[in-house]
């Protein structure tokens, strides 16, 4: 089939293996899905006080039978694998009735997984007949296009703030937010609009996590929008694609009323860190002048593990080991890895050890002005 340019920020009307189809190959940086759940209700459920409760029977949660629902899961699976840049990522959501099905496909497909999150909701439905736990999670399964991509965004830095400065677990609580309710739900005549809407807090630690702004990120199973409404947000490019017309409409007039803050970038999750900074080779502080060949540096700033440098950026040491500031270190430090760069001291001016970290980070912010 011919591929048609991308149109941005836009939401396509159609079945998504057909309109992934119609789309450039290797063209977005993210895919959030939230696919039909097969979700298998057999009987109306109703609760004590005898209201029934608003389960998903929707026609396109149905299938007929578990071959069914998993012909489809690698339908789309697979258009997503051609249409998602190798750098990209893949998410998607799922309960204990699909997750493991789509996991499956997933591996069958190439893609690798790199983290299973589990979303713990603070009001899930109880289970009224008391006859199981009460069901109160959701897993989302991140993954990338192959087992030997090692390039993919990760803002770790970022969800380490949004964490008290602690590493983020992959058990997320969303700071106890409930599930889609209250002013951010969608309604029609006094009606969910949508009954599987998911909460923008979910897609917003989703999207800060595994993208950057200015990148595009894309939702085949659309619903109410809440991947675009977060990434306009968030100023990342989104593209949509829903089969239902109504809710197609519901997730369009959703986003119109959503004007992005035109802010610097760093306002929406780009944080300049030492791990996504500009790659410096140590030799750029000897071009630059900072440092110079024949100069001493001293290991773990003790003056008596020294090694001198040489002009093409090497180190080496009194008994003739040559080798990059990573390999001198280890070798030094008797260490299976080393970085260097926060081990090596220089001399100052006025004769203080200094560490070589910090004409790395002289010499970016020179370049960057
Ligand atoms: C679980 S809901 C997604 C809800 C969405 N995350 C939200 O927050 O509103 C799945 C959606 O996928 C749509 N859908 C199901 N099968 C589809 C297909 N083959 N192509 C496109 N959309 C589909 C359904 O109409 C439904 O709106």
């Amino acid at each position: 089939m011919n591929t048609q340019p991308l149109t941005l920020n836009h939401i396509y009307l159609g079945n998504c293996c057909e309109v992934l189809a119609t789309l450039p190959a290797q063209s977005v940086d993210l895919i959030f899905a939230d696919p039909p759940y097969n979700l298998q209700l057999q009987n109306e459920l109703w609760r004590p006080n005898q209201t029934k409760v608003a389960g998903v029977d929707a026609e396109w949660d149905q299938f007929a039978d578990f071959k069914a629902y998993d012909t489809f899961t690698r339908a789309w699976l697979t258009a997503c694998h051609r249409v998602l840049k190798d750098t990209g990522t893949l998410w998607v959501i799922g309960s204990y009735h699909n997750i493991y099905r789509v996991g499956m496909v997933l591996q069958d497909l190439g893609y690798w997984i790199l983290n299973d999150i589990v979303w713990i909701k603070t009001n899930p439905m109880p289970n009224f007949k008391g006859t199981r736990f009460t069901n109160a999670h959701e897993t989302l399964l991140w993954s990338v296009k192959s087992r030997e991509q090692q390039k993919y965004t990760f803002n770790y830095e970022v969800m380490k703030h949004l964490n008290d400065e602690k590493q983020m677990r992959s058990d997320w609580d969303l700071w106890e937010l409930p599930i889609c309710s209250g002013g951010e739900r969608l309604k029609s005549n006094g009606q969910k609009a949508h009954p599987t809407q998911k909460p923008e807090a979910l897609l917003y630690r989703v999207i800060l996590a595994s993208s950057n702004p200015g990148d595009i990120v894309l939702d085949p199973f659309f619903g109410t929008g809440t991947t675009g409404a977060v990434a306009q947000k968030l100023k990342r490019h989104w593209i949509g694609i829903e089969k239902d017309s109504l809710y197609h409409d519901f997730a369009l007039e959703r986003i119109s009323k959503i004007q992005p803050a035109l802010l610097d970038d760093e306002f929406y999750g780009r944080l300049k860190t030492k791990r996504n900074a500009p790659r410096l080779p140590f030799a750029a502080l000897l071009e630059s002048g900072l440092l110079q060949s024949g100069e001493s540096l001293y290991f773990k700033k003790q003056r008596e593990q020294k090694a001198l440098i040489l002009a093409d950026g090497f180190l080496r040491t009194a008994d003739e080991k040559t080798g990059s500031i990573h390999q001198i270190g280890a070798y030094l430090g008797q260490m299976p890895t080393c970085n260097g760069w926060e081990h090596w001291y220089y001399e100052d001016e006025a004769g203080n050890l200094q560490v070589i970290d910090t004409l790395r980070e002289r010499l970016r912010r020179e370049r960057e002005a």
